[in-house]
């Protein structure tokens, strides 16, 4: 749609129902990018969730709206312009649906936009946590509660994602495709870093997942590193390799709490760790900047999900989800708790069929009956 220029991301309504609660005292700015897809439905759920906890602990949220992604770049040609990308700095976070549409080749968004955005916004966490919910048999179907919930940090900024690399001679039989994992000191040890206080917040177990045996060169530094940041942090350190980690993460869940791995492995075995509990839709993700030099950027895992977009038929618990990481870093911690709650809640009472009806339920839960 050419409507909405990227150009304008504008300061918009105030909350869904532009009400200002009485004691309200703080105020968070969050961009709403919906994307394509299922994005838009399922993050209006979120943001009408958001809105109802915000009103019931005491704090606001200004939203402003971007529209980039597929249907934005088919119109305009644009994937990320500058100002854009400027003016989405000023946010203090940034909620994200889903972009992608079959019509648009494969990298134009994946590097233009999502890439480029982790790294502009030097977004160098990627927050996936794992943890089987009431009511969710996962893929397994063997597994408890307790023995599923896990946390992957996965390395976000470097890595085979880098984009160093090229082709030569590309078209003949010797064409030649070359991707080079970069691993830089300070990119691995602040990752270490963060998950380390993750861990020392949860069980003070973190694993360390590569492929130390084989990838020698950047498995040595990560391990060097990871040992090191561990007895820091007073944290108890274990390793599996990739492939081992991935049967354990099937066969005994339990192992794991918070893991740490680079940015390939950890999108892999992320995907593995959603199917364990409930499949993509479930999944919910967070892409920081701990150190808060610009906003984050929450999205759910499923993508655009174009099959079943527009029938009403997506499951916003991922976008839900993301929404409760998004509020844990913005330092609500408590709001961030009713939603993960909301989400438990709704499944021990049987998934909903629907969008709407999740919709309703998540809302009867967080204590406002019929939506907004
Ligand atoms: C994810 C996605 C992205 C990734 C793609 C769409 C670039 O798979 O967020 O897991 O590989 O990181
Ligand atoms: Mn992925």
């Amino acid at each position: 749609m050419g409507g909405v220029s990227a150009g304008d991301v504008s300061a918009g309504e105030v909350s869904a129902d532009g009400k200002r609660l009485p004691g309200q005292t703080r105020t968070h700015v969050v961009t709403h990018l919906p994307g394509d897809g299922v994005g838009p439905e399922v993050t209006e759920v979120a943001k009408a969730c958001l809105d109802t906890v915000a009103g019931r602990h005491g704090f606001g949220i200004e939203w402003r709206r971007c529209d980039l992604g597929g249907k934005h770049y088919l119109a305009t040609g644009e994937v990320l312009p500058d100002p854009v990308l400027a003016e989405l700095r000023t946010s203090d976070a940034i909620l994200l649906g889903a972009v992608g549409t079959p019509e648009v080749p494969p990298g134009v968004l994946e590097r233009g936009l999502l890439l480029r955005l982790r790294f502009e916004l030097d977004l160098y966490i990627n927050l996936r946590p794992s943890k089987l919910r009431p009511g969710v048999g996962g893929a397994v179907g063997k597994h408890s509660l307790e023995d599923l919930d896990f946390v992957i940090v996965r390395e976000n900024t470097e890595g085979l994602y880098a984009g160093a690399g090229g082709t030569v001679h590309r078209g003949s039989h010797f064409e030649t495709a070359t991707e080079e994992s970069l691993n830089t000191w300070a990119g691995v040890r602040r990752c270490v870093q963060y998950a380390a206080g993750l861990a020392a917040g949860r069980s003070g177990r973190l694993t360390l997942v590569h492929k130390t045996n084989v990838l020698t060169h950047a498995g040595d530094l990560w391990h060097r590193v990871a040992k090191d940041v561990a007895a820091e942090a007073g944290v108890e350190l274990s390793y599996a390799h990739v492939d081992a980690a991935c049967l354990w993460m099937v066969d005994d869940p339990a192992r794991f709490d918070v893991i740490v791995t680079d940015n390939l492995f950890g999108d892999i075995i992320s995907d593995l760790g959603a199917a364990l509990t409930g499949g993509l839709g479930y999944a919910a993700s967070g892409n920081l900047n701990p150190d808060r030099t610009g906003p984050s950027v929450f999205e759910p895992v499923h993508g655009s999900a174009p099959d079943i977009a527009g029938k009403g038929l997506a499951n916003p618990a991922g976008a839900v989800l993301s929404s409760a990481l998004m509020l844990t870093h913005l330092g609500e911690d408590a709001a961030a708790a009713d939603l993960d709650a909301a989400v438990d809640a709704v499944l021990a009472a049987g998934a909903p069929a629907s969008t709407g009806e999740w919709e309703k339920a998540l809302l009867a839960q967080l204590g406002q009956v019929g939506g907004t």
